[in-house]
């Protein structure tokens, strides 16, 4: 069964889950380590003994830090969205921008909780001075019972997973992750995209690319990172050469058929490592594929058929993600 973490993002790897539990299983490591855990949905269904996950949104790390504490239950979340999900339907949706407000001025946990399962499209994003800026969904009932059920069992899910092992979460930057790793750990690194995405807490560089290249691999721990190989438009170049000693691996991220042939789309996503992986070949054989136009794919290939109104905005988002460097 899947583990669903209540806190949404848009870098959220729930579709990798699977794939790289499977890459992982027969793995020695003492720890479990990701400098970038964002909701943390890989950690939680690996379910390590130990783990140090890290991220440098503070909002992140104090929300399971409160779950380890038990400052959050499931109890607590039902009553808390029960109260405020009642104020939203009362006031039209209007309560949802004192909650944002309220939560850019003191960063309660829960607050930030409600907002990342009210806001438009369950994003996460905030602006130049770090205040979360995403807009309300539009949907004044959103709080249903049914939705606050299912959140708040996400929670008591989560707490019973982090109860279990022994873990430590770090408001921390990756660097300082880097300098904490052990030669018996074993690292989960998902960084952001190179110029992808422009907000206060996930931005990044080539030069830090580099670093968490040389960190890596200097700490001697047997790591996995998660990116993206190519898509209808490009191919992603740092595969080749910042992370050009690692193995590859790849599996289609979404392949949609959309109306016309010409709207068929494979996206790429690969994991790179610097041990042999079960789907893995090596980078050289990678680059070989790619030159001969011989198919990136390591893994069986799943389509995915969606309706065209949802291809066409798929496809419009490869074009804007295109612009945007990726
Ligand atoms: C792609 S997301 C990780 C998603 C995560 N694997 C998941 O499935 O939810 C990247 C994460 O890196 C964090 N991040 C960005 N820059 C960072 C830095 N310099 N140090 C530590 N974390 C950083 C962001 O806050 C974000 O949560």
């Amino acid at each position: 069964m899947l583990i669903v973490p209540p806190i949404k993002s848009q870098g959220i790897k729930t579709k990798l889950v699977e794939w790289i539990n499977v890459n992982t299983q027969r793995i020695e490591y003492d720890r479990w380590v990701e400098p970038f855990m964002g909701t943390g949905v890989v950690a939680f269904n690996i379910k390590p003994k130990k783990a140090l996950l890290c991220d440098n949104n503070p909002h992140l790390i104090n929300f399971y830090k409160a779950i380890q504490r038990k400052e959050i239950t499931s109890g607590i979340v039902k009553h808390f969205l029960t109260e405020e999900g009642q104020k939203l339907l009362d006031t039209n949706g209007d309560h949802y921008y004192i909650v944002r407000d309220r939560f850019n001025e003191k960063g309660n946990p829960l607050d930030f909780l409600f907002l990342s399962r009210s806001c438009f499209n369950g994003m996460m994003r905030f602006n130049k001075k770090g205040g979360f800026n995403v807009p309300f969904c539009r949907k004044p009932n959103r709080f249903a019972q049914a939705l606050i059920t299912k959140i708040s069992n996400q929670v008591k899910m989560i707490s019973q997973i982090i109860e279990l092992g022994d873990y430590e979460f770090k408001e921390q930057d990756f660097k300082q992750t880097l300098s904490e790793l052990k030669s018996s750990d074993f690292v989960y690194a998902d960084p952001p995209y190179i110029g992808r995405h422009v907000d206060y807490f996930d931005s990044w560089s080539e030069e830090e690319e580099k670093f968490l290249h040389k960190g890596l691999v200097g700490s001697g721990s047997k790591f996995i990172l998660s990116t993206w190989l190519s898509n209808k438009y490009r191919t992603n170049d740092y595969v080749f050469s910042v992370w050009k000693d690692c193995y590859v691996a790849t599996k289609e991220h979404f392949y949609y058929v959309g109306a016309k042939e010409s709207n068929r789309n494979a996206v790429y996503e690969a994991i790179l490592s610097n041990i042999e992986l079960k789907d893995s070949i090596t980078n050289f054989e990678m680059k070989s594929r790619i030159n001969n136009d011989i198919s990136q794919l390591t893994t069986k290939r799943r389509i995915h058929i969606v309706p065209k109104q949802m291809a066409l905005k798929l496809e419009e988002k490869t074009v804007v993600n295109n612009l945007h460097g990726l």
